[in-house]
């Protein structure tokens, strides 16, 4: 697991004025929304004992926790000891660590690490969230497996006629075509021409009425954004389809997969439930293999696995993940709530606030 990332970890829509439990990184964090808005993130413990804020309520724009009342602020201060006599003052450990929060493109980002604001990997563009041409449908996925095995799945070309046969995969058609890595600053993708086998439900029907029974060859491109986002960009003879994935490491072996799928065509609301049909089935073909991987976390000796061509984007990717290992980057699995500082888990809002757990 790396720091020092915007981490998108929740659907906008899911944060409310109710307190939200968010975990992340074998973290816990409670996420709640402001009257005026905004999106606030704090660790979910209550300094005091150790009680979970996101059980607690949100009152004005601070959390209170539902044990005894401490009151915080976004900042993580706390500015309210109701068993304290009026007119004491409250401890300056009395305060819980914040994080800093941006809401783009319908997710909620959090960033973890311990950087200065510019000096911080950006949140990504990611142009179809601005195309109102597009239809979006967003989902959830739950994977008892690492994260980074789901990402390398995402972006794995030659298991398509394995996993997916019948789907999009061709058992026929296993050779991948010698491709091209494009690189990116945090990440890398690859286009290539998967030639699909002839789909079924609706999809049997979109091919049919384009009258061609044995599909064209499908321009595909698969990508990756560090340290956890995957996009995968279909182009149809119909219309195109560009799946973005946030693959939320909630801890070493569990993964939730927050996803946004858009379409070109068919984008009345009486072809959505089809299209969320699809993205589970297709992860839900993916997952036995992906929970069965051994061992479940990537090794960062890229010899210890094997490699041949058609993994070059994959091997980009633990390439680009051992560059950030070299920088200082990688946290391992953070044990134990409140084991921030050991970790340096920190970050510029609440690194000041980490003095509580000394
Ligand atoms: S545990 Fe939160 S106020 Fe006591
Ligand atoms: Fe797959």
């Amino acid at each position: 697991m790396f720091k020092n990332f915007w981490y998108a970890v929740e659907f906008s829509h899911n944060i409310s004025d109710r307190p939200q439990l968010v975990k992340l990184l074998n973290q816990e964090f409670v996420v709640y929304r402001t009257p005026a808005g905004k999106v606030v993130a704090l660790d979910n413990r209550c300094v005091h004992r150790g009680a979970a804020l996101a059980n607690g309520t949100v009152l004005g724009n601070c959390v209170v926790c539902p044990y005894h009342g401490w009151k915080f602020e976004p900042s993580g201060k706390c500015t309210e000891i109701p068993a304290n006599p009026a007119g004491r003052s409250i401890p300056g450990r009395a305060r819980v660590s914040a994080y800093d929060v941006v809401e783009k493109y319908g997710w909620v980002w959090i960033f973890i690490g311990d950087l200065p604001a510019d000096q911080r990997p950006p949140i990504p563009e990611l142009p179809h969230f601005y195309n109102p041409d597009l239809k979006a449908i967003r989902g959830d996925f739950h994977w008892s497996a690492n994260y980074e095995r789901i990402v390398e799945n995402g972006l794995d070309i030659a298991h398509a006629p394995f996993v997916h046969a019948g789907a999009f995969g061709n058992p026929d058609a296993p050779e991948v075509e010698k491709y091209d890595l494009e690189r990116q600053d945090w990440g890398a993708g690859t286009t290539v021409m998967l030639e699909p086998t002839p789909p079924g439900g609706i999809w049997r029907f979109l091919m049919g009425l384009w009258g061609s029974s044995k599909p064209a060859p499908v321009k595909t491109r698969t990508a990756f954004i560090l340290p956890n986002i995957t996009v995968l960009e279909v182009y149809m003879s119909f219309g195109r389809l560009a799946i973005y994935t946030s693959h939320v490491p909630i801890d070493a072996h569990t993964t939730v997969s927050k996803w946004v799928s858009f379409r070109s065509f068919f984008k009345g609301g009486w072809a959505d439930r089809d299209a969320h049909q699809r993205v589970i089935s297709i992860f839900e073909q993916d997952r036995p293999v992906v929970e069965s991987q051994r061992p479940q976390l990537i090794p960062f000796d890229l010899s210890a696995e094997l490699h041949v061509p058609s993994d070059a984007l994959q091997v980009q990717y633990r390439k680009m993940r051992l560059q950030l290992r070299d920088r200082g980057w990688f946290i391992g699995e953070p044990q134990s709530m409140g084991d921030r500082s050991a970790l340096a888990l920190t970050n510029s809002v609440g690194s000041e606030s980490n003095s509580a757990y000394n």
